[in-house]
């Protein structure tokens, strides 16, 4: 199994990361970090935990980061996340963040397993970040840091160059990207072709968490298709795809290039700027997912999910 630590920003797609992550039989969770984003840090937390609870999973959930490193955090996006964060579906708070903080247990979880640890944060990077500044050697015991964010070859979703995650907190993800460890790129690329459609999500067998899980995702569905951004009722699955690319990287094609982020930029602050010359010599730092086997991955997800990918 592979060892993973997954960063959320709980999110109706953070939801579905969290419930795949927990039922894969592929993976090992060890621990789940919390960040703001799509909601403030409790918010982001108190949904974690509700998760695991339904899950009927005992996996620790460690409270993180508050605000981007150098910046105010902009704020929630309820039209997208509804104002829980879970789509407005009642939510059942459900125990306690562990003591330690998110970016403690990231380095010292690292730290027990040396280069046995995916990191896969699917919100802003900050608390990877953090980590990485606290303890420099942790990019080079990492496994591999698989990233759901940023927009290499296609529009961003938060301005027409950035992704939200990169562009929440740029700063960080540029520390990340330039830390040296291994680093897979999961942006909109290959999330936005990758959509679960309604009649999948209407297809959920009975679970503990498909009350919550419809009524999240239909609320998700409705504000991507409202906005014109997806072609039928339906949602990019971006947070579960990171979560699938950590357990099977043959999920996607990448490419590596030289990716940086701008963090100063008037028109283009959370850009990822991919150096795609053909004789560009500067070095290669991200694998780059280009392509993804969308149909391969949502079988998987819907088997896992109890959903009929068929439908
Ligand atoms: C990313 O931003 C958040 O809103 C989602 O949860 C996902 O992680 C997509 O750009
Ligand atoms: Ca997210």
């Amino acid at each position: 199994k592979t060892k993973i630590i997954l960063d959320v920003d709980t999110g109706v797609d953070d939801a579905l990361a969290v419930l795949y992550a927990l039922a894969s039989p592929r993976l090992e969770v060890l621990g789940l970090t919390t960040c703001f984003g799509n909601v403030d840090v409790d918010t982001a937390t108190r949904n974690t935990l509700a998760l695991v609870a339904l899950s009927g999973r005992d996996v620790p959930v460690y409270r993180g980061s508050e605000a981007p490193l150098l910046r105010p955090w902009s704020g929630p996006v309820p039209w997208i996340h509804g104002e829980n964060g879970l789509g407005n579906a009642p939510v059942t708070a459900s125990g306690r963040p562990a003591e330690e903080d998110a970016v403690h247990f990231i380095r010292r979880v690292v730290r027990e397993h040396p280069h046995e640890v995916v990191l896969v944060p699917v919100a802003r990077l900050t608390n990877v970040a953090k980590a990485f500044l606290f303890d420099p050697e942790l990019p080079r015991l990492v496994r591999r840091v698989v990233v759901m964010g940023g927009a290499a070859f296609c529009p961003g979703n938060v301005t027409p160059v950035a992704e939200a995650n990169i562009w929440g907190d740029p700063e960080a993800a540029r520390i990340v990207f330039k830390s040296g460890a291994p680093v897979t790129m999961v942006g909109l690329d290959v999330t936005m072709r990758t959509l679960l459609v309604h009649e999948q999500l209407a297809s959920m067998a009975a679970r503990p968490y498909r009350a919550l899980v419809q009524e999240a995702v239909r609320f998700y569905m409705h504000s991507y298709y409202a906005a014109g951004r997806v072609p039928s009722l339906s949602c990019p699955l971006h947070d579960p795809l990171a979560v699938g690319v950590a357990e099977d990287p043959a999920l996607c094609t990448v490419r590596r290039y030289a990716v940086d982020v701008e963090t100063q930029g008037e028109l283009t602050a959370g850009m990822t700027v991919v150096d795609a010359r053909a004789d560009s010599a500067a070095e290669k730092n991200v694998d780059v997912c280009v392509d993804v086997d969308a149909p391969a991955f949502l079988q998987r997800f819907c088997a896992v999910l109890g959903m009929d990918a068929s439908a």
